[in-house]
């Protein structure tokens, strides 16, 4: 990715998210519950704004873009398998949210949505998130 790539400069990039949901992790973790809910709310209005971006606007651009039908196709297979696990994504986003104001939050939930992000991250870097490096989006 080049270092001027627009995604790389956006504030809401996956590094972006990775860096604020460690500030939860890390403040769960000290039992500093008051810092884990603020630092969740800042990350819970990057995510969103990321995962809606995909969804409203590149995710459509990216399918259409297929060069052939069978591109065409194969693209729309993979951004509805990206757009299920945002909704997996959202949803566990959700429970951490709840049972930081309940103060129940745990490492455990924390970990699992490490792990789907970083599946997620996986899952669209190759195909969909190098599309829009090299179509500088
Ligand atoms: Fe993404
Ligand atoms: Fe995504």
């Amino acid at each position: 990715m080049s270092p001027l790539s627009p995604r790389k400069l956006d504030p809401y990039s996956h590094e972006r998210l990775q860096s604020l949901f460690l500030l939860v992790f890390e403040s769960v973790r000290q039992g500093q519950r008051a810092i884990a809910s603020e630092a969740h709310g800042r990350f819970m209005v990057a995510f969103d704004s990321h995962m809606g971006q995909e969804e409203e606007v590149l995710f459509p651009v990216y399918v259409d873009a297929g060069a052939t039908p069978g591109e065409v196709e194969a693209r729309a297979r993979e951004v509805e398998d990206l757009r299920r696990q945002h909704g997996q994504l959202r949803a566990l986003a959700g429970e951490i949210a709840v049972r930081l104001r309940e103060g129940q939050a745990d490492i455990d939930l924390l970990t699992r949505f490490e792990l789907d992000w970083a599946r997620h991250d996986d899952a669209e870097a190759s195909g969909f998130h190098a599309w829009c490096d090299a179509s500088g989006r």
